[in-house]
């Protein structure tokens, strides 16, 4: 279940760190990489040398450092899921307070991932009004919370604020990473982006699309718990959390990877393929004579994508085309769908600031006829067409 997953493990200021370790090593053995990132407290309980053993991986305790080696931002971009173990009531509070003055505190104030924490201090601090107002503030925002547990501590008191058990740790990771939602169980292929034909070496034929919306829709069908391989031309875009990213360049790339992608409960072609390539690519550069005429370039048929993956052997039960028009978008669309052999078909007016633009009003045309959707932001264009998806999967 964590196979392959990226954990980063921060590790701040408590008697109970060493059980960190223990953590570390449970995460490897699973088949993770566990990165860690140690506070100036926790540096006091375990050492630097012993965690990079056990992780096999440079461990980071230095705001200004870690900016030189990868950047704080990348840090908190890599892993899958942080977990804060054992998490202090100072680091707590910064958390609960969005401050950023360490290079833990910056990290878990910079990422996306899922967060889980492992409190572990005195049974009073646990018990103090601002650690329960600051955990409250801290699970509203999704913050996952594994113990503290009861029993004897460091001090000759006891009570609450003992940190959990690594296995208990290890145990409420998996459940965070665990894929939930109506749509576990299915893979998708998404297609997002441009395609670029060569002419040359150095030059090539392109669009406009700038994988916005693919690539929200790769992560919008990953977020209802689908397995999502998103086929993807040459973009920009950050890779969309928990979707298998495959690249290619070339139209004939995109078709064979999304072949290679099969068999799928659902498709989604969302990408603006080039429909014509360069017939016949030069293998060097093409040169400007002197007082030559420029080149005529000789176009080929691109095949098409949607249409294969609609008549295929193994056709996915939903599959999904996108039409870019610039008039009469829904005649288009209903046009469309017939002609590619597709189940739906979301349609767009391109003639304005679409393209690279973060919203988008489309309309949904299926076998029922044809909804108009009002204009909204991308990623809700994304996760309304997500919920559309596991409602006819269901
Ligand atoms: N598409 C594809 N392969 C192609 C061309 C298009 O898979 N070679 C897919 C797109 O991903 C999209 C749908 O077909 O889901 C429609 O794309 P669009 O560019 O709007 O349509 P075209 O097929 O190019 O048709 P037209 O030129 O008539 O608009």
């Amino acid at each position: 279940m964590l196979h392959g997953k990226n954990i980063l493990l921060v590790i701040s200021g408590s008697i109970a760190a060493y059980k960190a370790l223990e953590l570390a090593r449970l995460l490897r053995k699973a088949g993770a990489t566990a990165h860690a990132v140690l506070t100036a407290g926790g540096a006091r309980f375990v050492t630097k040398e012993a965690l990079a053993g056990i992780t096999g991986q440079r461990v980071h305790d230095d705001l200004w450092a870690a900016e030189a080696e990868i950047g704080h931002i990348r840090l908190a971009r890599l892993p899958d899921a942080v977990v804060v173990a054992p998490a202090s009531a100072d680091l707590l509070a910064k958390m609960a307070h969005g401050l950023a003055d360490d290079l833990a505190s910056t990290v878990l104030l910079a990422t996306r991932a899922p967060v889980l924490v492992a409190p572990a201090m005195n049974p009073a601090m646990w018990e103090h009004p601002a650690t329960r107002a600051n955990l409250a503030a801290l699970r509203a925002r999704g913050v996952a919370v594994v113990g503290p547990g009861e029993g004897a501590m460091a001090e000759p008191e006891s009570g609450p604020g003992r940190l959990s058990e690594p296995a208990e740790i290890f145990t409420a990771i998996a459940a965070l990473l665990a894929p939930a939602g109506p749509l576990v169980g299915r893979h998708a292929v998404v297609t997002s982006g441009p395609t670029h034909e060569p002419i040359d070496p150095v030059r090539y034929i392109a669009n406009r699309s700038s994988g916005k919306q693919g690539h929200a829709i790769a992560g919008a069908l990953a977020a209802l718990g689908a397995r999502v391989t998103l086929v993807s031309g040459p973009v920009v875009q950050p890779d969309p959390r928990g979707v298998t990213v495959v690249r290619v360049e070339t139209a004939r790339e995109m078709l064979a990877a999304c072949e290679a992608a099969l068999p799928a409960d659902i498709a989604v072609m969302a990408a603006a393929v080039a429909d014509w390539r360069v017939a016949r690519e030069a293998d060097q550069k093409l040169k400007k004579q002197p007082g030559a005429a420029a080149p005529t370039l000789e176009m080929a048929l691109n095949p098409d994508i949607l249409a294969t993956v609609s008549a295929h052997a193994q056709r996915p039960r939903l599959v999904v085309g996108f039409a870019a028009e610039t008039e009469t978008v829904v005649q288009h669309a209903v046009a469309k769908r017939a002609r590619k052999g597709c189940d739906w078909i979301v349609a767009n007016d391109v003639s304005g600031d679409v393209m690279g633009g973060d919203a988008n009003a489309v309309h949904l045309v299926t076998a029922a006829g044809v909804e108009d959707w009002p204009r909204m932001p991308k990623a809700d264009v994304a996760a309304r067409l997500a919920q559309r998806i596991a409602e006819d999967m269901a």
